[in-house]
């Protein structure tokens, strides 16, 4: 007989920026200022993203797309390739993510897609730390505490040695 188990998610949801602590409003204004510089001509659809590392400094990121649709890259990519290009020993401890269709700030958190978790939890796995997932919505902002609130049951490298 199987054994049924189930798997907890935890977010915290908070109602307006306000409510967050002052570290993570500071990440959210870097990402809402990302997101204006979005490369998006063909989905209109403008993602910011800012990573914070462990020693308080602030990357940013957007979405870049291509006439060639697979080319583009995601906001979360862009600055996390940027953050380990040019500040390897760094460890990334915080991440806040918005975007918006036209100037429009998406009413529900946006929330990372399969290839970025992926690639968030690749980089917890690097530092051994877990990152805090700022999601803004307008309607409601999440703030995740690790990946593996939001990629359970991920593909891990754990797996490669074995
Ligand atoms: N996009 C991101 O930048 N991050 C995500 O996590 C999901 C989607 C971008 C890719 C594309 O340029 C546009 O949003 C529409 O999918």
């Amino acid at each position: 007989m199987a054994r049924k188990k189930t798997i907890k998610l935890i977010l915290n949801e908070y109602t307006n920026q306000e409510e967050l602590c002052k570290e993570d409003q500071e990440l959210l204004n870097e990402a809402i200022n990302a997101s204006s510089n979005a490369y998006s001509p063909y989905s209109d659809f403008s993602v910011g993203a800012a990573v914070r590392l462990d020693t308080g400094q602030i990357i940013k990121g957007n979405n870049r797309e291509n006439a060639s649709f697979p080319v583009s890259i995601c906001a979360e990519h862009n600055a996390i390739a940027y953050a380990g290009a040019n500040y390897h020993e760094s460890v990334i401890t915080s991440i806040a993510i918005c975007a918006r269709k036209g100037e429009n700030f998406t009413v529900d958190p946006v929330s990372p897609c399969g290839k970025c978790r992926q690639v968030l939890a690749e980089e917890e796995d690097r530092s051994g730390r877990s990152i805090r997932m700022i999601l803004f919505g307008k309607s409601r902002i999440y703030v995740i505490d690790g990946i593996d609130n939001l990629l359970p049951l991920r593909f891990s490298s754990s797996v490669l040695r074995r």
